[in-house]
């Protein structure tokens, strides 16, 4: 791979998406098609005019019409089916592992049980290890704009399933709904033995991603562009290592970033984060793992060993066994070499 641009090698490099929220990898011809299977009719006429309305301006924009989609997802099969399409399409990015988000309770609030949403999904997880080579794991995120009761009701739900994820997130509206609201859930969670990362700093303050921290003490900050802002939180991710999950294309169609050439990702490189490269909702912003990472690449001129640093970092970042991570790691030195 000596030959190749830094866009080509980024390309190429195995690599692991560690922030995708798999409702959002629902396209936009899935969710006609389920909808048709499940009989249920969409506010849109085509998949065109479902796509025309992907223009957004804020998170929350985005957020309404995640939901919308999210809403054609009634059976096992139906959310089988929208992770095994995601899986071919990482794959086919070289991806080689994914840490997967969903959102239990945008599904349980509709009357959909728990065990068909996990069910649907570890399956296909299951298959993507035996079929495709792809290791996977499903990590579990409280909707932050309810209430920390409803996180501890949704947590008692999903615990007989627990063999099937491996950690816990926060997501959907960011501010007004800090880190802190969810204390009392993430100090339970930890202490069952799962792993914890939050979304902060998306549109949120760096208060937020110190919220996180020391109010959650999550493992990974997902985003977390905004922790620029404050030197101090600078200082204390790079000292500690707390990876970034960074997803740039987001970050432009949601306006947190005006243009690729201004993103920030240069600059927490240079800053020593261990920054990496993700999707987030591939469906809705514009592309999956390369689309991002290419683009990325060229907007802001990375240089070939950024590009083996980010792809070494969302190794680094993942929560793999240490025998996994030290393959994960060769695979990725015998493709640099
Ligand atoms: N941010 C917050 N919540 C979300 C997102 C996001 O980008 N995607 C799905 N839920
Ligand atoms: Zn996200």
């Amino acid at each position: 791979m000596t030959l190749m641009t830094p866009a080509q090698l980024a390309a190429a490099v195995p690599k692991a998406e560690l922030h995708m929220h798999i409702e959002g990898s629902l396209e936009p011809e899935l969710i006609f098609a389920l909808a048709q299977r499940n009989g249920l009719s969409l506010p849109y006429a085509s998949v065109e005019a479902l796509r025309a309305a992907y223009a957004f301006i804020d998170l929350q924009s985005f957020l309404d019409i995640y939901y919308a989609g999210a809403s054609v997802l009634l059976h096992e099969a139906d959310f089988h089916d929208m992770a095994w399409a995601y899986f071919l399409r990482a794959a086919a990015d070289n991806v080689v592992h994914t840490e997967i988000f969903f959102d239990p309770q945008a599904h349980t609030a509709r009357g959909v049980p728990m065990d068909t949403v996990i069910q649907g999904l570890a399956s296909a997880c299951a298959r993507a290890q035996a079929e495709l080579g792809v290791s996977a794991a499903l990590i579990l995120c409280f909707l932050r704009h309810l209430s920390e009761e409803d996180a501890f009701n949704t947590l008692e739900a999903a615990l007989p399933y627990r063999e099937h994820f491996i950690g816990i997130g926060l997501d959907s509206s960011e501010v007004g709904h800090p880190p802190s609201k969810f204390s009392r859930v993430f100090a339970r969670c930890r202490e069952l033995g799962f792993h914890v990362v939050a979304h902060a700093g998306e549109e949120g303050p760096p208060a937020y991603i110190w919220e996180a921290l020391n109010d959650l003490q999550t493992e990974r900050i997902d985003h977390g562009v905004r922790s620029l802002e404050d030197p101090a939180l600078v200082a204390e991710l790079a000292q500690r290592r707390i990876p970034l999950t960074v997803c740039p294309l987001s970050n432009l169609k949601l306006c947190v970033v005006d243009d690729l050439k201004d993103h920030p990702m240069k600059r927490l490189l240079d800053a020593g984060l261990c920054a990496t490269v993700n999707s987030d909702d591939p469906a809705y912003f514009g592309g999956y793992m390369n689309a991002n990472f290419v683009q990325t690449v060229e907007a802001l001129h990375l240089t070939r060993e950024d590009v083996i640093t980010l792809a070494r970092n969302s190794f680094e970042a993942s929560f793999v066994s240490d025998e996994r991570r030290a393959a994960l790691l060769a695979l990725l030195d015998n493709a640099v070499a």
